[in-house]
Formats: C-alpha cells, sequence, structure tokens
C-alpha cells in the first residue's frame, strides 16, 4: 500500500533544518509583501450574511458586503471552507473542490463576489481542506469500491489486527481513528469524523490532482489558500500503538517530521513557485521550532502558519490573560527568526469569542475589553487576521440545552461522554458553553432588524441569533464614534499609519505583571507604548519619560499624560508615542 512512500525516502533524506540565517532581511529595492502590512478577516461563510431568504448565508450575502469590510480597512478575506459538502463537518468534509456549496450560491455568485472584492482591493484566499475528503468524494466512493482499483492509494487503508483497527489511535471528534469497510474487509484512516477519511499524500497522483485543485482556483484571481489541519498530512510510516493517554487528538499521530516538511516543499514547488500566490497553514499540534521551519521564506513551505501551541492550548488555560498573551506573543508575533513572518489571531471559526474568553465579565467593561484586545491584536508584528464579528465585540452565545448546538463535535462528544455515563449532563454543557466553537458560529449581527438583519424576518436561521443583538450590531456601532467597530476601523487606520507597530522592535516593559501587560514598539523614528490593563480594577504604569502625544485609547476621555505616571482606569488600553 504504501509503495510510493519509500522511494520519496532517498529524495528527502535532509534533517530538519533551521531557517536560512543568511538572508535576513529583503533588500530595500523589493517592495515588502502585501500581506506585511495587510489586516486579514475570516468570513464564516454560513454566518455571514444571507441574500436569499433561505436562513444560511451565501456569495450574494458576502458580495453584498464588501463595501463593509472595505470601509473597516480590510485587504485580504479569508473566505472559510465553501465548496461542495454534505456538511458532516460544516464544508469541512469536500465532496467537490471545483464547485460552490450550493447552500453558499452558484459559481457565478462566487465569481460576482470576487470580483466586488478584487474591485474595492481586498484579496480573496480561499481554505483548502486537503488532509481530508469527504466520503462522499468520488475518489473515496472509488478508493472504496474494491481492494484493486488505481484510487485505493488515494487513501489509508488497513488490515485490522487482532480482530479490531490497525492502531489505538483515536479521532478528533470521537471514537477510533479508523473505520471498518466490510465490503472490502479493511479499515481506512479518519483523523476527524467517520465522514471525512484522509487522503494518501504520499501517492503522487493524489497531490497531481490537490495540485490542480489549486491551479484551478488560482487561475480564477484568489490570492491564496489557507491549508487546513496542513500538519496532519504526513502519516508515520510504520503504524502503532501510541501510549493511551496520547493516543486522542490528530496531533498525536501524525508525522511532524521530514516528510511533512518534503510534501510542503514539495506543494510549493509544483503550484506556488514563480507566482505570487499567499499560502497559510492551520498549524495545530506542531511546536515553534516546527513552525518556524514551515515558513521561514528561505524553506520555501508556506509563507505563514496559525499557532495554536502555548496560550491557546489546555495547558495554559489557568493562566491569567494578559501573562497567556504576553507568553504568545513573545514566541509567536515576536519571534525574531530570520525570514519568518508570523500569523497573529484572538479569534477564528474554531474558539470562543475573544472578549468572552480574555475579556471582563463584568457588562460595563465589555466594550472596553473588546477595545483592549483588538489594540493589541493590531500593534503586533504579523499578519492580523479578525474574525467576522470580533470588531464589533460580539459574545459567546448562552448555550442553555445541547439541542442549542449543531457542531458535530458537541453532538458527538455528548453521545461519547454523557450518554455512556462518563461525564454529567451538567458538567458537560457548562465546558460546552464556554469552549463549543458554536460560539463563534452565531449569525452575524447587522442590525435591530429580525435576526440581526442576517436573514429575513420570516427566515430560519441555522443557528441561532444571539439575543444580544439589540446592543452589539454592525449598523448602531457604525453611527457610534466610542463603539467597538468604530474604535476598531481607527485602529486599523492607525496600524497603516504607524509602521513602526508593524515592524518596530519589541520590548516587553511589564514582564512580572499579571494584568498589566506594556510593550514599546521601535524604530529609527521613534517609538510607541503600548499599555493594556487587563483587569477590572485601576492600575499604575511609570513611563520611562513624559509622552509627546497620545495615539489613540480606548476611553474617549483619556488625556496626554503631564507626567510619568499613569493612572489607567479598569480595561484601559491605550497608545502613547513616548
Ligand atoms: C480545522 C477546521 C475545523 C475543522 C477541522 C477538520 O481545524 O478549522 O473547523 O473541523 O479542521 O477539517
Ligand atoms: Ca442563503
Amino acid at each position: 500500500m504504501k509503495t510510493s512512500r519509500r522511494s520519496f525516502l532517498t529524495l528527502s533524506g535532509a534533517a530538519i533544518l533551521l531557517p536560512d540565517q543568511t538572508h535576513a532581511k529583503t533588500p530595500a529595492s523589493e517592495p515588502a509583501p502585501w500581506w506585511e502590512t495587510a489586516v486579514a478577516y475570516e468570513i464564516y461563510p454560513r454566518s455571514f450574511q444571507d441574500g436569499n431568504g433561505d436562513g444560511i448565508g451565501d456569495f450574494i450575502g458576502m458580495a453584498n458586503r464588501v463595501d463593509y469590510l472595505a470601509d473597516l480597512g480590510i485587504d485580504a478575506v479569508w473566505v472559510a471552507a465553501c465548496f461542495d459538502s454534505p456538511n458532516a463537518d460544516n464544508g469541512y468534509d469536500v465532496r467537490d473542490y471545483r464547485k460552490i456549496m450550493p447552500d453558499f450560491g452558484t459559481m457565478d455568485d462566487f465569481d460576482r463576489f470576487l470580483s466586488r472584492a478584487t474591485q474595492r482591493g481586498i484579496r480573496v484566499i480561499l481554505d483548502m481542506v486537503f488532509n481530508h475528503t469527504s466520503d462522499e468524494h468520488p475518489w473515496f466512493v472509488r478508493s472504496r469500491a474494491s481492494r484493486d482499483n488505481p484510487w485505493r492509494d488515494f487513501y489509508h487503508w488497513h488490515d485490522g489486527k487482532n480482530g479490531g483497527p490497525p492502531t489505538n489511535w483515536n479521532a478528533v471528534f470521537g471514537g477510533p481513528a479508523w473505520t471498518l469497510d466490510p465490503a472490502t474487509g479493511q479499515y481506512y484512516l479518519h483523523t476527524f469524523a467517520v465522514k471525512q477519511p484522509d487522503v494518501n499524500w504520499e501517492n503522487p497522483d493524489l497531490r497531481k490532482e490537490l495540485y490542480d485543485i489549486l491551479r484551478f482556483w488560482a487561475a480564477k484571481g484568489v490570492s491564496g489558500f489557507r491549508f487546513d489541519a496542513i500538519t496532519s498530512i504526513a502519516k508515520p510510516a510504520i503504524l502503532s500503538d501510541l501510549p493511551a493517554r496520547l493516543a486522542n487528538g490528530y496531533h498525536n499521530f501524525a508525522d511532524h517530521g521530514e516528510r511533512m516538511h518534503f510534501l510542503l516543499r514539495d506543494m510549493n514547488r509544483e503550484v506556488f513557485a514563480g507566482t505570487s500566490l499567499y499560502s497559510v497553514g492551520e498549524a495545530y499540534g506542531v511546536d515553534r521550532r516546527q513552525i518556524t521551519a514551515m515558513t521561514a521564506a528561505s524553506r520555501h513551505e508556506l509563507t505563514s502558519a496559525f499557532r495554536f501551541d502555548l496560550v491557546l492550548g489546555n495547558k495554559h488555560k489557568t493562566m491569567p490573560a494578559a501573562a497567556r498573551l504576553r507568553a504568545f506573543n513573545a514566541s509567536n508575533a515576536f519571534d525574531d527568526t530570520p525570514n519568518v513572518w508570523p500569523l497573529v489571531w484572538l479569534e477564528d471559526h474554531d474558539f470562543p469569542r475573544a472578549v468572552s474568553r480574555y475579556g471582563s465579565r463584568r457588562p460595563e467593561y465589555r466594550q472596553r475589553s473588546a477595545k483592549l484586545l483588538l489594540t493589541m491584536l493590531l500593534s503586533l508584528r504579523g499578519t492580523p487576521y479578525i474574525y467576522q464579528g470580533q470588531e464589533i465585540g460580539m459574545e459567546n452565545y448562552p448555550f442553555r440545552s445541547i439541542d442549542d448546538y449543531n457542531d458535530i463535535s458537541a453532538r458527538n462528544g455528548w453521545h461519547e461522554q454523557v450518554e455512556s455515563g462518563k461525564i454529567t449532563a451538567r458538567a458537560y454543557l457548562a465546558d460546552l458553553a464556554q469552549n463549543s466553537r458554536d460560539n463563534a458560529r452565531t449569525p452575524m449581527q447587522w442590525d435591530t432588524s429580525p435576526h440581526a438583519g442576517f436573514t429575513t424576518a420570516s427566515a430560519t436561521p441555522w443557528l441561532a441569533v444571539n439575543p444580544n443583538y439589540k446592543t452589539i450590531n454592525a449598523a448602531s456601532e457604525k453611527q457610534d464614534k466610542k463603539s467597538v467597530l468604530s474604535y476598531c476601523a481607527r485602529m486599523i487606520r492607525i496600524r497603516k499609519t504607524h509602521p513602526r507597530v508593524i515592524h518596530g522592535r519589541y520590548k516587553d516593559v511589564s514582564p512580572e505583571s499579571e494584568t498589566l501587560y506594556a510593550y514599546e514598539r521601535t524604530d529609527r523614528t521613534g517609538t510607541d507604548l503600548i499599555v493594556l490593563n487587563f483587569s477590572d480594577r485601576p492600575a499604575q504604569f511609570f513611563l520611562p519619560r513624559t509622552p509627546a502625544s497620545l495615539v489613540i485609547s480606548n476611553i474617549s476621555d483619556t488625556a496626554l499624560p503631564r507626567d510619568t505616571t499613569l493612572h489607567l482606569r479598569p480595561w484601559e488600553s491605550l497608545i502613547l508615542t513616548l
């Protein structure tokens, strides 16, 4: 089955290399790549804007909101999974990579969205789910039909062991990572759900198909791709059981060694070389060293990557927000490995809302803490990604029962953990309410009309709208100069007019505090100081000198300090030029 693998081993003998230290700077004559100054925005199409009144977001709706994004200052949009899919995992189980999901419209609708976005200077990045397909994809349908068909090797088929699956690996969405297909008596591997079989990247014909799909979309004029679960594409050469504590979760059984890098370089050479296409990897389960190796320009693998290690992992859940984010930034945004351009983010469609996670629990500080988080996000080195709704300070949804959830991960977990008696419904629901991916997937809150203007009054939205939409919505916030939305637009403008908040040298000037996070960004022309009070209480901070000007504050009546003592109110954030 794995014969194709052997022949590649000789080609890829090199051990993991650290990025080339000799090309630390782009020559002054070359303009910086667009992603260094761009602000990106993720759209989860199902929840962004319904354009035809069926309760599901779509490309007609997205095209109608291009002006909103352009006014906000957005330069690039990452469109989450949008291809034809039976929706076992909301589009992350693709049936046809060259067809728009009918729920989201037609290819014409997509083309209209792309041209509207392009006209307004917004680049489009598509989400390529290439670790797995749907079990309804024609490749898999053919692959499972017999043991000896040409598509068999497009997937990972293996014999069982001792009457059970080949290994003890478990899938991310629960249950074993192997499913027996009775027709041929073999098991197939699925890192995620049963309906998401992993493809076999070792097969050159499979890779060719994937690369052709990228060329197809590139020819339409998209600017780049986000690669879903990309750190799972290489599998270990020898299948073996993992210690029970490690058998849960995909990052444990993927091969993050030379095979992963080899495959990324192969894709880069075949599709990206000689083009200006951008690529960003969802780099789950790998450490900083691997990420720098995947993303250093001199390695020719990916442009950038979303990092999840450190503060976003469970290990760090108990750390206070300021301490977690400081540690994450030090390692991610301010990693100064030559040739690595980071990506910075606080929310995407797989995580709860940032303001509910890192902000104040007190309603009176919601707006302030949402602005404080945006101040930080937009004053880091790296391409910032804003997730839809983050710019208006959307919060987690007040979930009550399991029926309120749509996510396969929530529903499978209920079945596996609660119905089997492993944990109580109460404990499970309490955890889910805080951490569920559906927190980020409730419809975008546009205005005060029924269903927050996401869909027409008579339609039923696919997932309930957060009842707080009368207060938190784009239309009201647009009118209000003190809103989170207005603040976000200002912060984006500041980022674009103060190159030092993007490229300046970083110095953490509050390294000990658990609630106050302050850092300087310095270049030849001066220093900006960013001060963030992650607390329901006031704080003091001593400045190195009397500041020259106040760039922005999240409280409208904050004045330029006249001496070197800064008195901060709860959740106050400001940027000062020293
Ligand atoms: C990524 C996606 C997530 C999806 C999973 C499987 O983590 O962001 O939404 O469920 O991959 O494709
Ligand atoms: Ca629709």
